[in-house]
């Protein structure tokens, strides 16, 4: 399966790599330019045990990219993981507007070149509790 994988912490680089390594094809992107470009130097920008080999060899075997164009890699994935961070405002509350960012490109990317998308009972967003 094509998935992709928006904000590569630690959260998203690990769940991207781990996808790929069992034969998905997976495209990661970030909005920090340099943490794509030293990823696609095989360098790890945190540590993870065996986190680097496994980012190498499904790089070698080209199931794992790294991109900085959010339109590539929205168009990639037919299945879509927005990881990005929820720092906290001054007031304690989570700051989703890292995760609105990703969902609103994805979404904008969806509809002019996906368009079997239009069409699936997708949701994005947490679901009602009234909705069951
Ligand atoms: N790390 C954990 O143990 C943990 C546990 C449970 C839940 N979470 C949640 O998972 C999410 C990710 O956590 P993390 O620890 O990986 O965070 P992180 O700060 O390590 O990584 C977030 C990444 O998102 C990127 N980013 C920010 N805005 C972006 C945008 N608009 N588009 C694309 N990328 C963008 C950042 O550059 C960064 O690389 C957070 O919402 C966090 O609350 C994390």
């Amino acid at each position: 399966m094509n998935i992709t994988v928006l904000g590569i912490g630690y959260v998203g680089l690990v769940t991207g790599t781990c996808l790929a390594e069992i034969g998905n094809d997976v495209v990661c992107f970030d909005v920090d330019h340099e943490k794509i470009d030293l990823l696609r130097t095989g360098e790890v920008p945190f540590h993870e045990r065996d986190l680097a080999e496994l980012i190498r060899r499904n790089a070698a075997s080209s199931r794992l990219r790294f991109t900085s164009d959010v339109a590539d890699a929205v168009r990639h994935g037919e299945v879509i993981f927005i990881a990005t961070g929820t720092p906290a405002r001054r007031d304690g509350s989570a700051n989703l507007d890292t995760s609105s960012r990703p969902r609103a490109a994805s979404a904008s990317t969806c509809r002019t070149t996906r368009s079997s998308f239009r069409n699936r009972p997708f949701r994005w967003g947490p679901r009602n509790a009234s909705e069951g």
